[in-house]
């Protein structure tokens, strides 16, 4: 994993993939371009070997270092730096990156942290929500693997929509990670996503902006909890 920040979402996935049950992986590196990420404090914590990347544009190093952890998959949680062509190209269809809104809206350079909450205030939008998407060589175009709505709320600054925002990436990325490292999600040869993540409720009911009720019958109890959780009242 690579990671810029905080390191919030390297935390649920390393307690997914510690956690109980039969997983798809585990989290063998971490890395950061920031010596004070608190990512890399999580990493040690976690017992898990980390670094920091000592030049993000070297590429082939980079790729030297996954390869020797043994990853053959890389996450990117909040990593600000363009991923360099070797690594996209070592990684095809093995990277995957979680962005803090719903794609091809709101991405891009320059557009990270509360820099992507504040301009869907400012334009107005009433739904933002998570994209979790394969890794090309662009910031955010990547093929989209999984997208979970939020509704802005009245009242909502940038701070109080990222808080929200953030809850639901905790719910939907080991989702991600998992479906993707268990080949339940591939990126095929034509460029295109195949599989699907077993996301537990649908986005479609007329009641998912403010309501917690499922518009599915089956097995949608099991999650009530995780459903409150991604839309708190
Ligand atoms: C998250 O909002 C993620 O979507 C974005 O950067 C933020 C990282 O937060 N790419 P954290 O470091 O995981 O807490």
């Amino acid at each position: 994993m690579l990671a810029s920040g905080g390191g919030s979402n390297l935390q649920v996935l390393l307690d997914h993939f510690s956690g109980a049950g039969a997983h798809a992986g585990r989290i063998v590196w971490v890395g950061s371009d920031k010596a004070t990420a608190g990512a890399l404090v999580r990493a040690a914590n976690a017992g898990v070997p980390h670094a920091v990347v000592a030049d993000p544009r070297d590429g082939d190093a980079l790729v030297a270092t996954l390869h020797a952890a043994g990853a053959n998959m890389l996450v990117l949680a909040g990593y600000l730096k363009l991923i360099p062509e070797a690594v996209v190209q070592a990684f095809h269809g093995r990277m995957v990156n979680i962005h803090p809104a719903l794609l091809p809206a709101f991405g891009g350079a320059g557009m990270y942290g509360q820099r992507i909450h504040a301009a869907v205030l400012e334009h107005g939008a009433t739904v933002t929500g998570v994209t979790v998407h394969f890794v090309d060589a662009h910031y955010d175009r990547g093929p989209i693997i999984a997208q979970w709505p939020v509704p802005v709320l009245p009242g909502d600054t940038p701070a109080s929509l990222g808080a929200r925002v953030l809850r639901t990436e905790h719910a939907l990325f080991p989702l991600c990670v998992e479906a993707v490292a268990s080949g339940a999600v591939v990126l095929g040869d034509d460029g295109k996503v195949h599989g699907h993540v077993d996301i537990p409720v649908r986005p479609t009911a007329a009641e998912w902006r403010f309501g917690l009720v499922p518009d599915t019958a089956g097995g949608a109890s099991a999650f009530a909890s995780e459903w409150a959780r991604l839309f708190p009242r």
